[in-house]
């Protein structure tokens, strides 16, 4: 059952190679560095695409819409409790795509039902074959990432990542051959970080934390975000995500000498330039940093501890960065005792409004 692991969430984050080996089986073609998803073979669509999810399927959600505006494409992501509120003019030239893991969340088939009636085009990407979602969308996309029993989702949104990046490739104008490279290689690179992690050591050095926040800017945000949730979820510590850029906006006035800062930055362009400029402003406050990183930018230079991960860009980074969190909130969660299969209050899948 639980293959020797102490608790389903660690064996989930384990398996996390394998379940993204399956994500991709099949579905690249490198002889003609294609993108093949058989699947939704006849979802042909070039219009606006409106994401609806919940939780860490949001968070995907701003990922896979970031990698859409990157092609050019006009993407956005939605909560789907806040869809109906927030007005968002959907019609029949709109692809609104559903990101449930479950199938069965109410509040992600409620949001995909209103765009049905208002003659949109719907996908459900989703892990659960026959689930609810799969079953009403014009068109489902599977994840593929077997079955996940702690309420915590890890692989499935490791799998989300790349589902959502496969089919952004499919709906845009296709990837690189290093794009595609670089895809076919994460598998791998997300052994690398379980094997050599230092996520134990970190988690030790600040489970009695005040509160613990994560920053990020672009594909890092929405890894910010999770990283948070995942530690609220099965801690029951104080977490929260920002835009690196938000920090002075408001969230500073929170950092203390007891509050680590957990600052993902990859490469050395602008985007790390700014989210070390983030970095420096807590420095200043005495906040430990923990810099989850590729080691490109000098970002190690003003961080109490380093989570290495491989040099791949920004994309795949964002996908290996998020594991170096899962493991961290995993054993600060394990160091304090919680029920980190079962946490208090929380259903794996949520099906009332
Ligand atoms: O099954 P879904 O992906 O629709 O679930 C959405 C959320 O309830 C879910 O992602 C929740 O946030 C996770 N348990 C967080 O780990």
């Amino acid at each position: 059952e639980k293959s020797g692991y102490d608790h389903f969430m660690l064996k989930e984050i384990n398996e996390q190679p394998t379940a993204l080996r399956q994500c991709l089986r099949g579905r690249i073609d490198e002889l003609d560095g294609t993108i093949d998803l058989d699947d939704i073979a006849d979802l042909d669509h070039d219009g606006p695409i409106q994401f609806v999810a919940c939780g860490t399927s949001y968070h995907a959600a701003l990922f896979g819409a970031e990698r859409l505006r990157t092609a050019g494409v006009q993407a956005h992501a939605y909560l789907a409790s806040e869809y109906a509120s927030e007005r968002v003019p959907v019609d029949e030239g709109t692809l609104v795509v559903g990101v449930t893991q479950s199938g069965e969340t109410a509040d992600t088939l409620r949001a995909l039902r209103e765009a049905a009636r208002a003659g949109a085009t719907t996908l459900a990407v989703t892990n659960t074959v026959a689930s609810s979602a799969a079953r009403e969308c014009d068109h489902a996309l599977y994840i593929r990432a077997g079955p996940e029993i702690g309420v915590a989702a890890t692989k499935t949104f490791a799998s989300q990542q790349l589902a959502l990046a496969l089919l952004a490739f499919a709906l845009s104008d296709g990837p690189t051959r290093e794009e595609l490279e670089a895809l076919r290689d994460i598998p791998g690179q997300v052994q690398t970080i379980l094997d050599t992690t230092d996520a134990r050591a970190v988690a030790e050095a600040y489970a009695d934390a005040d509160a613990y926040f994560f920053i990020g800017r672009g594909y890092h945000y929405p890894v910010a975000l999770e990283g948070a949730l995942k530690m609220k979820e099965i801690t029951y510590r104080h977490a929260e995500g920002f835009a690196a850029g938000e920090l002075k906006h408001g969230p500073l006035a929170l950092v203390t000498q007891n509050t680590p800062v957990f600052a993902i930055v990859t490469g050395n362009g602008e985007t790390a330039r700014k989210t070390i400029g983030n970095v420096k402003e807590v420095e200043a406050r005495d906040a430990p940093i923990v810099a989850i990183t590729d080691g490109e930018s000098d970002v190690t230079r003003y961080a109490d501890h380093v989570l290495e991960i491989p040099a791949v860009g920004d994309l795949g980074g964002s996908v290996l960065a998020n594991v170096q969190l899962q493991l961290v909130a995993y054993w600060v969660a394990n160091l304090l005792g919680r029920s980190i299969d079962k946490p208090r209050n929380l259903a794996k899948s949520v099906t009332v409004e």
